[in-house]
């Protein structure tokens, strides 16, 4: 669903180093040209410098720093994972939102917002969320499968999380189920929430937050002990818009086998390949329940395998505790 004014910026975009006629542009949409001159003033409101000279006509000089279709599109190779975005400029949280509307929206769809002001952290915690600096965004998903194979989703997220990055020449680690660590700090989070039926999925919510462009101080004292950011790490601003939509083009290519046959063994691969935790001597968490343990492996179906100290094994289901290393967050 390509609204007009992302047609136009989409040619303006093709054209970046030529005028383009009011004229040329009226005709190519069957628009009147003072509908497009609006259409412009649009753009600049949204933070695009397009230059316009009587006669000569419309030239795209910059795009701003923001994760809409319009900015994204040129990357994303997707077939139905992000093609239909709902883009805000602040929310309350992008899961919530997307739990709002999901029930009468299509899978795929995607509600990002440049900023969150009550973000949700797994476990009732909060997820600081400050403006322009990272991706938070939910993806509304309803795949045709049984409401226990959800947790297979977040392993998903977290993979191609892991692959986005690789793609822009960052390394990271996976810390099942759901977190990406990079030099022992979590620079990514997922929340997976769903609605369901005893045997069928409504629909589910896969929330990422991503701190991409965060300063030191956006963190608290407490929270910058086991959290950091990719510009932190690398020194660099990290352009969003590219590692947004790598991650999209992963997750769709590793979703599509899981819900057309159940299948997440390539995002095992990646999860095993990638894994902060095997090998690792670990703390097991169920409520005040702690057990240490070593992490042997992550069987076919997602699940960790945990060796206690006791000499007993035991296959972990994702989601029904949190594991952390011996003596802090990894
Ligand atoms: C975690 O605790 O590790 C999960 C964090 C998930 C944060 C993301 S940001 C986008 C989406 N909206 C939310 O309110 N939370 C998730």
């Amino acid at each position: 669903m390509i609204i007009l004014k992302e047609k136009i910026l989409m040619m303006l975009k093709q054209n970046k180093d030529e005028f383009l006629s009011g004229e040329k542009i009226s005709h190519e949409f069957g628009v009147s040209r003072s509908a497009i001159w609006k259409y412009m003033n649009a753009l600049k409101e949204e933070g695009y410098i397009i230059e316009s000279i009587p006669r000569k006509g419309y030239r795209l000089i910059s795009s701003p720093d923001i994760l809409t279709y319009g900015e994204i599109e040129e990357y994303l190779i997707t077939d139905f994972i992000g093609r239909n975005i709902y883009y805000f400029d602040s929310v309350s949280s992008t899961n919530i939102k997307a739990k709002e509307i999901a029930p009468k929206e299509q899978e795929g769809t995607i509600i990002i917002a440049e900023e969150q002001t009550k973000g949700k952290g797994r476990l009732g915690r909060n997820w600081t969320s400050p403006k322009g600096k990272g991706i938070w965004m939910s993806i509304i998903l309803k795949p045709k499968v049984d409401p226990t194979k959800v947790a297979k989703i977040t392993l998903i997220g977290a993979a191609a999380v892991n692959q986005g990055l690789k793609d822009i020449g960052i390394n990271s680690y996976i810390k099942w189920p759901n977190d990406i660590v990079i030099n022992g700090k979590k620079v990514c989070g997922i929340l997976t929430e769903m609605s369901c039926e005893l045997n069928m999925i409504n629909y589910c919510i896969m929330g990422m937050g991503i701190n991409v462009n965060l300063d030191k101080d956006d963190f608290d004292e407490e929270l910058s002990k086991k959290a950091t950011s990719l510009k932190t790490i690398t020194g660099n601003t990290v352009d969003r818009k590219k590692l947004l939509a790598y991650i999209l083009n992963h997750f769709e290519e590793l979703y599509i086998p899981f819900k057309e046959k159940g299948d997440i063994s390539k995002t095992i691969e990646i999860s095993k390949d990638n894994s902060i935790l095997i090998g690792k001597e670990v703390r097991i968490i169920r409520g005040e329940l702690e057990k240490v343990g070593r992490v042997l492996d992550i069987d076919e179906e997602g699940q960790l395998i945990v060796e206690y100290e006791n000499g007993k094994v035991e296959e972990i289901f994702s989601g029904e505790v949190s594991v952390r290393g011996i003596e802090g967050y990894i």
